[in-house]
């Protein structure tokens, strides 16, 4: 009996053997190829976009969605639940900011970014207040690892967000519709104010319109005689709203206090932790909040930070070493601003810095003195190499 090559059943397998056949007859030293892969790469994970903004949609009196289209080609593909780093120049002060994506991925002509603004917060107040259509950004490609993966994540899906935790959310849903996936997804959505429930109207539609979607909003400040759920998104409250939570994936979304604490409700739960998936949405805690931070040192003690060969300046210890860098006119690439992609790395030379557990240091990174400046606080003189 002859034997059976699987990789006959691959499209595109027999044909990839005729070339390659071919080729082993008359010889190719491929340079008509050499950079194609590559290309191709750059087309799918661009490493920075222009993007222009086409519209501006006022969602509540703190949240705007900015629509934004590419100036030049098509826009690269991203997993719904993915985010793009958002540069900026405010006051002459170069930084940026990662937004998730809150626009569906099965359509590419433009990205919606859903901002919430942050009271004492720097770039929300720039994007809310000063930006109009017209305006052009650099962005990075999309990125991230906090998507649906239908091999390991099943089809029945609870999302937990709060606030600006939405905007993945949205993205993820409207991708289960577009799609037609046969998925149940329960969507939780916690929110201090009745007033500040970011697309409520277009959720409670589709609510209607769908019935693998479950809509669950909880008001944790509600007004006088409110009649829906209150309160905090509690071990009871999800284990009332969600039932059995063993065969369930769980993502949950929001400000980093309410990840947390969402995060331990689940584990109380007995919710395994790798059907949790997790993200930050929000900038870095503050690092006094942390049980290791050293008590005698405040927020706002100054340091002096030394970059090797370029000068030096005076740093707040409450602030990431990053944003002070970026206010001091110097740059490190940074994409997730919260300790996950290592793009910030820089090199600790001398002093010491707080790293908090979220800067998810590699153990050869601490062997070698590599720390993540978005989320490294400089607890005495410092000099690092940039
Ligand atoms: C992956 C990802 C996706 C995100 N997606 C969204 C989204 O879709 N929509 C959205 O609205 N936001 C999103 N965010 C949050 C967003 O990136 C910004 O953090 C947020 O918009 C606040 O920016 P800001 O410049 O206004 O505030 P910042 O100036 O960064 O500061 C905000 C607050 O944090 C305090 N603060 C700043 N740095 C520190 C520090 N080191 N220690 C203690 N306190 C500090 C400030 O005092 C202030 O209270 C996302 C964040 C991440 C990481
Ligand atoms: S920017 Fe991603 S780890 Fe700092």
């Amino acid at each position: 009996m002859p034997k059976l090559n699987v990789l006959n059943a691959v499209t595109g397998f027999k044909e990839a053997i005729t070339i390659k056949d071919e080729l082993a007859k008359t010889g190719s030293d491929f340079t008509d190829q050499k950079w194609a892969t590559a290309n191709t790469i750059a087309k799918l994970h661009p490493k920075r976009l222009t993007l222009e903004v086409s519209e501006v949609i006022e969602e509540t009196e703190t949240t705007k969605t900015f629509r934004l289209v590419s100036t030049g080609g098509a826009l690269p593909p991203f997993q719904a639940g993915q985010y793009i780093n958002l540069f900026v120049e405010i006051d002459g002060v170069e930084t940026a900011r990662p937004y998730a994506i809150s626009s569906s991925s099965s359509q590419r002509e433009y990205y919606d970014l859903t901002v919430k603004r942050v009271p004492d917060g720097f770039v929300t107040h720039y994007l809310l207040d000063n930006v109009e259509a017209g305006q052009q950004f650099l962005s990075t490609g999309p990125m991230g690892t906090f998507y649906h993966n239908p091999v390991f994540h099943g089809k029945d899906l609870i999302f937990l967000a709060g606030g600006s935790g939405i905007a993945p959310a949205m993205s993820m849903l409207k991708e289960v519709f577009d799609r037609e996936l046969d998925y149940q997804f329960h969507f939780i959505y916690a929110s201090s104010y009745v007033d500040d429930v970011i697309f409520i109207e277009e959720l409670r539609t589709l609510a209607q319109q769908h019935q693998n979607f479950t809509l669950t909003e909880v008001i944790s400040r509600p007004p006088e005689n409110y009649q829906g759920l209150t309160g905090h998104l509690n071990a009871e409250l999800i284990q009332n709203l969600v039932g059995d939570v063993k065969q369930k994936m769980f993502y949950v979304c929001g400000p980093t206090a309410f990840h947390d604490f969402c995060q331990s409700q689940l584990l109380d739960l007995g919710v395994p932790p790798r059907r949790v998936r997790i993200e930050a949405n929000g900038p870095p805690k503050h690092p006094d909040q942390f049980s290791n931070w050293p008590e005698a040192i405040s927020m706002n003690d100054e340091v002096t930070v030394t970059v090797k060969g370029k000068g030096s300046f005076k740093a707040k210890v409450g602030e990431p070493l990053l944003n002070s860098l970026e206010r001091n006119g110097y740059s490190a690439e940074n994409a997730c601003r919260s300790g996950e992609c290592s793009l910030c790395r820089v090199k600790l030379v001398s002093g010491e810095v707080f790293n908090p557990p979220e800067a998810h240091l590699r153990v050869s990174d601490q062997q070698f003195g590599w720390i993540h400046s978005c989320v490294a606080f400089p607890t005495e003189d410092v000099e690092i190499i940039l």
